[in-house]
This record gives structure tokens, sequence and C-alpha cells, in this order.
């Protein structure tokens, strides 16, 4: 059967990598999963045990407001203001989604169209190649260098940076949209507020839309410190951010996300939505406003459980020698495949890795051709089965390591 916008979808990479991984554990074989950036860590006490009171009031149990209930954005104003020093006016400026991903999807709705392009990061999370593609648009992709592929001596995102500046001037018609989004999902490259400073002052001059799906927020290592787009002064005028307590409250499955930023295009969101959903199962609203308010310090927890992961992969890859930069965010290692199975290409290389290893990653193809010479491993299970994979890999790899 004929249908609309999905004909043209490729098959979906992970599935593949799922099967795989699901049929070794039915032939009892231990596989450490690090595909799937799934986070495994608990949701916070307070939010669980306020949603178990708050399902049991019936005034709970009708169509929610679709745009979020006034206290939920007054709680993601607050915790703007408390965490990056951005004021955010919650009846203008903000609107919750059901999580960033439906947020940035239907966001692609309101922003373009056909005949309207955006640039996109390549390699990308997934979504923000498809959201736009699913609008109708054209969708230019612009090369993201991961962390230390940056030339010599250049700043974090320089060469991103000169990408979408290159891309902005063969594109034709003009870009509408540029999406970004650091920390990286999946390169894990991060960037610092100049840079968000440059990019804005860009759009600014060029009339474009900045889209910042701001997933990683909380995620981050070694002292540094995510920069919020909206803490550029003025941003505002150009720029909308994607927030979510997915990662940052590790509530992965309750679907709580916003859309913070410019009213104009906060409140087209808003319109459009109006007309889509009747907004987030009311009990969860009022548990997420017990996150952000009673457990806000949730977030450097979770944040220093996935650094001791990161650490505990990074020195174990390392020590066998592969050759691995620590990322300084997000949930995931961006790991360039080992050069004797470089040809192999990623999703043959992840087979391989499941199949002789027992452990699951996410090849890079599946985040676009940019992403073709590389595996990513999500920080998703202890440190200990961490350690227990990467024994299993030295044994794999066994080619990578002096005899
Ligand atoms: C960059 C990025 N954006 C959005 C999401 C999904 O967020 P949510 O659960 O809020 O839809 C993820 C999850 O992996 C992600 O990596």
């Amino acid at each position: 059967m004929e249908f609309r916008r999905i004909n043209g979808l490729p098959p979906y990479v992970f599935a593949t990598i799922n099967d795989l991984k699901a049929s070794a554990r039915r032939e009892g074989r231990d596989v450490i999963d690090l595909g799937f950036g799934n986070p495994d860590l608990p949701s916070p006490d307070v939010a669980v045990e306020k949603l178990a009171e708050a399902v049991h009031n019936p005034r709970n149990h009708r169509y929610s407001a679709s745009r979020g209930i006034p206290k939920i954005r007054q709680a993601i104003s607050d915790l703007y203001l408390r965490k990056f020093g951005v004021a955010i006016d919650p009846d203008l400026e903000v609107v919750t989604t059901i999580g960033a991903k439906e947020g940035l999807s239907h966001l692609m709705w309101v922003l373009v169209g056909p005949g309207d392009t955006a640039l996109v990061p390549s390699p990308s999370y997934p979504i923000h190649i498809y959201a736009p593609l699913f609008a109708g648009a054209d969708v230019r992709h612009v090369r993201l260098d991961g962390p230390g592929e940056d030339a010599d001596g250049q700043s974090p995102g320089a060469a991103f940076f000169d990408n979408l500046m290159e891309a902005w001037e063969s594109a034709w018609p003009k870009p509408r949209v540029i999406v970004l989004s650091f920390p990286h999902n999946p390169t894990t490259e991060c960037v610092d507020l100049e840079w968000m400073t440059r990019i804005v002052a860009f759009a600014k001059e060029h009339d474009i839309v900045l889209v910042h799906d701001f997933a990683y927020a909380d995620i981050a290592f070694d002292g540094y410190t995510p920069p919020s787009i909206l803490q550029v002064p003025g941003a505002k005028d150009v720029a909308v951010e994607l927030y979510t307590l997915t990662k940052s409250f590790s509530m992965a499955g309750w679907r709580v996300g916003f859309m913070v930023g410019n009213a104009t295009i906060v409140q087209a969101l808003t319109k459009l939505k109006s007309y889509l959903d009747y907004g987030t199962f009311q009990p969860i609203q009022i548990a997420a406003i017990v996150a952000m308010n009673e457990a806000p310090d949730y977030p450097k927890a979770v944040n220093e459980c996935y650094q001791a992961r990161r650490d505990a992969l990074c020195d174990g890859l390392n020590r066998i020698g592969w050759e691995i930069s620590p990322p300084r965010g997000t949930m995931f290692v961006w790991a360039p495949i080992p050069e004797p199975y470089r040809e192999m290409g990623s999703l043959e290389f992840a087979k391989f890795l499941v199949n002789e290893a027992n452990v699951a990653t996410s090849p890079g193809v599946g985040f676009g051709p940019g992403g073709d010479g590389h595996v990513r491993f999500a920080l998703i299970e202890n440190e200990k089965r961490i350690g227990q994979g990467v024994r299993s890999l030295r044994r794999a790899l066994t080619r990578l390591t002096p005899a």
C-alpha cells in the first residue's frame, strides 16, 4: 500500500541490533546493553510518590491543559531562572510538550513546509533530520565533527560553525531554520556560550530561527556547564529551546518536556498543539512540578553516576588500545571504529560486537551517513557491567592488543 511521509524512511538500523541482542539473550548469552539511550536510573522518589497520590484524585482524570497547567509552566520558569539566570514568562514563553521529541516534531510543522530548508547537523539524533522532513521541508546536512576532531587549536564547535556558514552560503532558498543540540547526541560535541553568541548573531542577521534541543542540559563532566542558548542576550528574538526531564531527572517514560524562548514561536506551537493533544496526563504534570521544585539536585546525582560510568568505559577502552577522548557531556561515548575493522562500516561492526563480545552498541550510520565511522556506547549499565563489557571487548578485539 502507498503511504505518505513514511515511504522514504530507511529501515531503522537500531532495530537490527536490538533483534540481535534479543536473540542472543534468548540463547542465554549475557549481553551488556550499551545500545539504546534509555536511562536505567530510577526517577526521583518524591515524583513517584506524588504521582501515586495525584492519580487517586478523580479531578486529575479529566483532560488537562495542552500547553501545561499554570504551575508546571511556573516551575520551568523558576528552574530556568535558578539554573541559567534566564527569565521566562510562564504565560507566553513556555509550552509543555510530550517529551522533547514530540515538541520538536510538531514545532517543525509550524516553522517549515514544502519549499523551505532546514540546516541540520550530521550526524544527528534521528528526529532532528526527520522532523523537518515530515513537515515537507528540505534538509541540508551540515558536518559536525566530534570532540578531538576539530582542526588543531580550534575551539569546540569551530569546525561546525564554519560548515554552517558554508552551507548557508551555498543553500537556495535560504534556510529558515537551524537545528542545534549541545551537548550533542551522538558525537558528544560541546560548545560554550561564546559559540552560542556567535550563532545567535548570525541568525539575527539572516532572519533564521534557531531550534536548540537541550536534552543533555544537565549531563556534563569535569566542571563543564553547558550553556542554554537563552543565556545569550537577545536570543529570544530568534531562538527556542527544548528542555526535558528525560535525562536530567531520569524520567524518560513520563514524557515531560518543554519548549521555552521566543514568545511568537512558543504561541504558534501552543496553538497547533491545542488542536492535537490535551497535554500530558495531569498527575504526571503534578509529579513533574514536585520533581523540579523538590528534587532540584537530582540532576547532579544522575550526572555523577554517568561520570563514573564514562570513566569506567573510557579508561577501559583506552587500556585495551581503543583510543577514545572522554566526552565532556551527554550519556554517550562516540567511538571511532578501530582501524582493523573500519572497512566493515558501523552496522557490520556493531553486529560483530554483539555476536563476538556480547556488547550492544548503536551503529553510527543510524545517525545519518556522517556517523558511519563510529559506534555509540550509551552509559546505561553500571560500572561493574561496563568493566565486564570491556573485558569481553578485549577478548573479541584481540587484533587490537599487542601479541
Ligand atoms: C538529542 C535528544 N533529544 C531528545 C531526546 C528525547 O527526549 P524526550 O524523551 O524528552 O523526548 C533524546 C533522547 O535520547 C536526545 O538524545
